[in-house]
């Protein structure tokens, strides 16, 4: 795929660089060097630029799951690696492969424009296509992992590039090879299996009585995707409002005894079983419950019409919003139990914590 005319021009490399714009928490954080990758050619040069500073380079999208705890010392690198196109289809899929820079909610658009079909519950997720493998993007009751054909990586230590197919990338529910793996690779683009019968997916919660509320039916997927983004906007806050970085924590996974003791301590605890008969609980309950919903500490808090979410009000720090978190995680486990686990990628000076 080749690059097009949506790379822009930019300036080879800039030091000190304000990272701000480039993290949906708007923290302030600052990188020691920001680039972007735009084509395929670059990667070579660009880790050997990288490789003058003393961290490792940190490839981002559009900085949507990360919590920027410290500056960066090392180079900062936006993908921009733009292109989509049809590669293969028979009477059932397409199948087709998309640059990792491009949007993840334009291309949900694109593909049901083209009549390919499969990703309308996963509308108005932010970021960029090719963190959708990192922490297998989910909503709606549709995970990246159940379209995913392959994903193209580059390893920045060895210099190649390969394609995964979807059982190596390890999958599971916000989870992948690439999470555990920190910076190991670099994903340049994906390969999914979309169908070209529309077969509608509204199970979940409150999907079905907002097509109703809407007027609209599941027989398109584009309505499906109205949906989608009509509820996203009731619930979740716009990142361009107020900084956050969609839910903070995990949804915690225990076993059928713990979810029923604590089921006893808290009578109206969602749970939802798991196919290997685990338990997945609701952590924005257990926060609200636990009190915290629309706490504020300052500019940290958390977000008024849903616990899950932390928001900067404005001037919070990563540090300050990273404390919060670890305020509410340990207060959850002393109350009930449960250990939760941070969603976002947290990025400290010393690299993950
Ligand atoms: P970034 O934040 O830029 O990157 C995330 C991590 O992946 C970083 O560690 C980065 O270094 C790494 N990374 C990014 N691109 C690459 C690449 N090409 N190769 C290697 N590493 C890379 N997530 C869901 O799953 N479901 C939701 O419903 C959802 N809702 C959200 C709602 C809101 C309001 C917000 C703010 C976030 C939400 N998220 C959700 C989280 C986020 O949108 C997704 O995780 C998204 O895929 C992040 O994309 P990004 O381009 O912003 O990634
Ligand atoms: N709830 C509360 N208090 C609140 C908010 C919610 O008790 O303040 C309860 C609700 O009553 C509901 C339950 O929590 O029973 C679940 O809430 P919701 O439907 O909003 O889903 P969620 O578990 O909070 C998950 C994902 C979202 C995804 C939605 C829709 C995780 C960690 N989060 O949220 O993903 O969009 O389901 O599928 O799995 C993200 O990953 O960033 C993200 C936003």
């Amino acid at each position: 795929m080749n690059a097009d005319h949506r790379v822009p021009a930019w300036p080879a490399l800039i030091a000190d660089a304000d990272l701000r714009p480039h993290n949906s928490f708007a923290v302030r954080a600052r990188a020691a060097g920001l680039t972007a990758l735009t084509r395929i050619e670059q990667l070579d040069d660009l880790v050997e630029a990288a490789a003058s500073y003393p961290q490792a380079p940190l490839l981002l999208g559009d900085g949507s799951n990360v919590l920027l705890v410290d500056d960066y010392a090392g180079l900062v690198v936006l993908n921009q690696l733009y292109g989509r196109r049809l590669i293969n289809q028979d009477d059932e899929h397409a199948w087709v492969e998309i640059a990792a820079g491009e949007n993840w909610d334009q291309l949900v658009d694109w593909s049901i424009a083209q009549g390919w079909f499969g990703l309308e519950n996963l509308a108005l997720i932010p970021g960029r296509v090719g963190a959708a493998p990192i922490q297998n993007i989910g909503a709606y009751g549709v995970e990246f992992e159940s379209l995913c054909a392959a994903v193209q990586v580059y390893d920045p230590k060895a210099g190649n590039l390969q394609w995964l197919d979807a059982a190596q990338c390890q999958f599971a529910y916000r989870d992948s090879l690439f999470k555990r793996a920190g910076s190991r690779y670099w994903i340049t683009a994906v390969r999914l299996r979309l169908r070209r019968r529309h077969q509608p997916n509204c199970a979940y919660a409150g999907v079905a009585e907002e097509l109703q509320r809407l007027g609209l039916d599941d027989s398109q997927a584009s309505s499906i995707a109205q949906a989608v983004r009509s509820l996203r906007r009731r619930k979740l806050p716009d990142p361009a409002q107020i900084g956050n970085a969609g839910s903070f924590f995990k949804n915690p996974v225990v076993s059928p005894e713990d979810a029923n003791a604590l089921g006893q301590q808290l009578a109206g605890l969602p749970r939802f079983e798991q196919d290997d008969g685990r338990c997945k609980l609701s952590a924005a309950y257990l926060i609200d419950q636990a009190g915290w919903k629309g706490y504020r500490d300052g500019d940290a808090g958390v977000h008024a019409n849903h616990a899950l979410v932390l928001v900067n009000h404005g001037q919070a720090s990563g540090a300050q919003l990273y404390a919060l978190a670890q305020r509410i995680a340990a207060d959850v486990h002393d109350r009930y139990g449960v250990r939760l686990q941070i969603e976002p990628r947290v990025i400290c000076a010393a690299g993950e914590p």
